[in-house]
């Protein structure tokens, strides 16, 4: 997730720089670990950009002004495709003599062919990124047509993925071209001036008059106005609309907290983490991978380490990469990791999983397993951060940056993430389940509609909610990978409305926890779906009957059609049907949102919570 910022105007009193810088700096909570600007000038594209907060491109400028324009662009990066450096900042140059900038937000992913293509006709490349790979296209296509729409038109033919992109030419001064394709972009109308932006953040100190645009839609501004057309040339029409947010509501997305907002780009979430993660022919390819096939292949043990919600991602993991490789997966809490002695050699894979990338005692993990000889690989949400550096081989999630302390977006990530390398290594080492990779990632990319489908269905959820403000306890139980989901459901609570919370295995109850059952006492059941192996449906149902019996309120979150928890349940929170494996992706929606509007009931700082921080670079 990136921020995107274009303007164009004539005789308004406003600068093109300024504007983008202002626009920037709003955007910076969509990613914050590069910017630049380009304008055009009467002598071209000038632009300038930095690795590093905005502040590092501001100095840059003041260092070495750029001259006066009418046109600018502008980008703060997240990264995907090559780490935060400075020539992997946008906006990226193409065409003869550079004659075109643009930017970028979102995932290219055929941008290897496309690039390979490009390389064999000359073209050279200053970035690693794929960006650069559009903005070489354009430039050539500008130069075949001399007209930046059609230009636009052609190259988005080319492209797969998900992208927006904002490109400008030093021979169309005054004009904007902007493509969009599942990825944000919204128009600002102003009075001799318009505006682009990933979201109205960008312009909202300008202008309110925004226009939503379709899938698949090319914007042409210029300070006269704008106009559209599909990525098939047919005429197209914007939504216009006024925006009622202020600057802060605005940054994020119109939503009140922060968390909301990440809980609602959960589809985004899981659908980028999935993208780019096929060949031409189907198979499964990662990021960065420093550890040989052969490596892979002779792995006989998996330790996951990490820590809070990214060990419950690789708790769900475990249930599945077990399932689908055969291979021991043992999952460690980090800080213990070194100090049980793990049995770890050069046939260990530990996999870390760190939203930040520098969590302490996860890296510290790392650092041990690499001292003991084993392969080490990173699922992380933040390009150049310290453990994917440490690591042999990375795997990126793409949650765009997670700004709410609670994790909730990256946490989906990082159970889409480690469910592809389960696959990665199945279909590597062959076997019974290697030819399920294509099916399960088929029904994988099926799940952003279902998260929607659980997102549009919470009202109730809040209710209940507010109604539980002054709970002192609540309870979630779970078996197989809705054990780890009711684990997520108990800290998120905890952490969110500092409510005493415990998760369980549904099974253990028997063996102690059932003593908590008291009249009234709040107990979510994560139900599997009733065509889970051995059983397990039946088994959970008259688990809820058992603390039913003993005066529980049953709050049951259970797919789409399942009756029979009806008669135990006070509440049935319902969710669409998945197979067994991937139903933690949308079982834990619903405890996130009751945990993000208790604590909202209660007055408390949902984005903030007391003595935590969002980053944990201690011991
Ligand atoms: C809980 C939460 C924490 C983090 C943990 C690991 O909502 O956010 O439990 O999951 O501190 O952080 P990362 O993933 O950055 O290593």
């Amino acid at each position: 997730m990136c921020g995107i910022v274009g303007y164009v105007g004539r005789d308004t009193g406003s600068t093109p720089l300024d504007v983008v810088m202002e626009g920037l700096a709003r955007l910076e909570y969509r990613g914050y670990d590069s910017a630049g600007v380009a304008l055009v000038t009467e002598s071209g594209i000038d632009q300038r950009k930095r690795a590093g907060k905005l502040e590092n491109l501001r100095t840059e400028i003041a260092a070495h002004p750029l001259a006066a324009s009418s046109t600018g662009i502008g980008h703060t990066r997240w990264a995907t495709h090559g780490g935060p450096t400075d020539e992997n900042a946008h906006p990226h140059l193409g065409g003869e003599d550079d004659a075109l900038a643009l930017v970028h937000n979102g995932i290219i992913e055929n941008f290897h062919q496309l690039k390979a293509q490009l390389l064999d006709t000359g073209v050279s490349f200053r970035s690693e990124t794929d960006t650069e790979v559009a903005a070489q296209l354009l430039g050539r296509e500008y130069a075949r047509t001399g007209d930046l729409t059609a230009a636009m038109q052609s190259v988005v033919a080319r492209l797969e993925g998900a992208f927006t992109l904002l490109a400008v030419h030093r021979d169309s001064p005054g004009t904007i071209v902007a493509a969009r394709r599942n990825s944000p972009l919204v128009v600002g109308v102003g009075d001799g001036e318009m505006f682009l932006g990933s979201d109205v953040a960008a312009f909202i100190g300008h202008t309110r008059q925004a226009v939503e645009l379709e899938q698949d839609q090319i914007v042409t501004i210029t300070p006269e106005g704008y106009s559209i057309v599909g990525f098939d040339g047919a005429p197209g029409q914007g939504k216009p609309y006024a925006v009622t947010w202020d600057a802060a509501a605005a940054e994020k997305g119109g939503y009140d907290t922060f968390m909301e907002k990440e809980i609602h780009e959960q589809p985004h979430a899981v659908a980028d983490t999935l993208l780019g993660r096929t060949d031409e022919d189907g198979r499964l390819v990662l990021d960065d991978m420093r550890v040989s096939e052969d490596e892979l292949r002779a792995v006989d043990r998996i330790y996951v380490v990490a820590c809070g919600t990214a060990a419950y991602a690789g708790m769900t993991a475990k249930y599945a990469i077990e399932h689908w490789t055969r291979i021991p997966v043992e999952v460690s809490l980090a800080h213990e990791f070194r100090y049980c002695d793990p049995i770890v050699d050069e046939r260990t894979l530990v996999v870390s999983i760190s939203q930040s990338g520098e969590t302490m005692d996860t890296l510290m993990a790392v650092k041990h397993a690499r001292e003991l000889g084993a392969r080490t690989l990173s699922i992380c949400n933040t390009h150049g951060s310290t453990i994917p550096r440490e690591s042999d081989a990375v795997l990126y999630t793409h949650a765009g940056p997670e700004i709410a302390v609670a994790s909730t977006k990256a946490f989906l990530a990082q159970i889409t993430a480690c469910y592809v390398l389960g696959l990665y290594l199945a279909q590597l080492r062959g076997g019974t389940y290697a030819d399920d990779a294509a099916q399960v990632m088929q029904e994988l990319r099926g799940i952003p509609e279902k998260i929607e489908q659980v997102l549009g269905s919470m009202d109730r959820v809040e209710e209940i909610a507010r109604f539980m403000a002054d709970t002192r306890s609540v309870l979630f139980l779970g078996r197989h990978v809705g054990f780890p989901v009711a684990m997520e459901g108990a800290l998120k609570l905890k952490e969110l409305a500092y409510i005493h919370a415990e998760g369980f295995a549904a099974g253990e109850l028997k063996h102690g926890p059932i003593a908590l059952i008291d009249a009234g006492q709040p107990v979510f059941v994560v139900v599997p779906g009733p065509d889970t192996p051995h059983e397990l449906h039946k088994k959970v149902v008259s688990n809820i009957q058992e603390i039913r019996a003993r005066g529980a309120r049953t709050l049951v979150i259970a797919q789409d059609g399942d009756t029979d928890v009806e008669p135990f349940a006070d509440e049935v929170i319902r969710i669409p049907h998945t197979s067994p494996l991937l139903q933690p992706l949308l079982a834990v929606v619903p405890l996130q949102v009751f945990a993000l509007h208790l604590s909202t009931a209660k007055g408390l700082d949902v984005d903030q919570p007391r003595n935590l921080a969002k980053s944990v670079t201690v011991e």
